[in-house]
């Protein structure tokens, strides 16, 4: 496996493969992997000849006051991964190869990108998708995958694909679970034993909010009141939101009549826990 740190390297890398009529897969990370992009990164080797995974913290996704300097990171561990997994490069470009100064071009996935995640965490997304659009031009992949896990990233993501005609074909595969249902995200590592205790409360909103559709004749509020319910009970938690949303608008659904995307996002202690689940009726 080759670590690839310069943006004209990896796109040298990646003109070579298409001119031999390789097909890149690219899987987008931030570092500090776990079994959920080993996942994404084994899915990604079936569909591809050439696998490239990123591993960058993106300072543009943060706001001040969250958890950039202190976001997990495992460059090492990182790589000796790739290496079981047989990724073919590792592209952790320097920041500032990645944002020379002074830039004034920016990706905005209007509306999609203000509600939710993106109204607790303003310009969040904007820095996800300017990011994003960086990476695709310089990895330049067939097929990019994303989790689950991040639903509206995905949402957003895929709509600024379609709207900007990037010529990637978009691959969103399921959360990936701990044992105790909690979705594998790189921020578990902060939860003390107490939170982690009281974040199992998550995935058992979601099988609520599930059972209550499975039963038949539900609102979207009794829905919701049903998944609000396990997580209320934990004094460690604090919802920002849960809301059963269309999944490609992203905005609440007045009737449950085809499927919906229940979304969550809970504070606990410094740590915010995202998850969601579809339900059908
Ligand atoms: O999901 C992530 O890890 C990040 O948001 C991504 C897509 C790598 C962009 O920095």
């Amino acid at each position: 496996m080759e670590i690839v740190r310069r943006v004209h390297s990896m796109k040298e890398i990646a003109d070579r493969a298409r001119g031999r009529g390789l097909r890149i897969g690219f899987v987008p990370t931030m570092g500090s992997l776990h079994e959920g992009h080993l996942t994404l990164i084994r899915k990604t080797d079936e569909l591809a000849d050439v696998v490239v995974v990123s591993s960058f913290v993106n300072p543009a996704q943060f706001g001040p006051g969250e958890d950039f300097e202190r976001y997990p990171r495992d460059p090492t561990g990182d790589a000796d991964l790739c290496v079981a997994e047989g990724v073919d490069y590792l592209f952790a470009p320097d920041p500032e190869n990645l944002y020379p100064p002074g830039p004034r071009t920016f990706v905005e996935v209007e509306g999609l990108s203000a509600r939710l995640e993106g109204a607790s965490r303003p310009g969040h997304f904007r820095g996800v998708t300017t990011i994003v659009s960086k990476l695709l031009q310089v990895v330049r992949p067939h097929v990019v995958t994303f989790g689950a896990k991040d639903a509206q990233q995905a949402i957003v993501v895929k709509r600024m694909v379609v709207d900007l005609m990037f010529d990637v074909e978009v691959l969103v595969l399921p959360t990936v679970r701990d044992d105790d249902g909690l979705a594998l995200s790189s921020r578990n590592r902060y939860l003390s034993p107490e939170q982690r205790t009281a974040a199992q409360a998550i995935p058992r909103a979601l099988e609520a909010a599930r059972q209550r559709v499975t039963e038949g004749g539900a609102t979207p509020e009794e829905v919701v009141a049903a998944a609000r319910a396990p997580i209320e009970a934990q004094e460690l938690l604090q919802i920002d939101y849960l809301e059963l949303v269309d999944g490609e608008t992203l905005e609440p659904v007045e009737t449950l009549d085809g499927e919906a995307l229940l979304v969550l996002a809970v504070d606990c202690g410094e740590t915010r826990l995202l998850d969601n689940t579809t339900v059908r009726p």
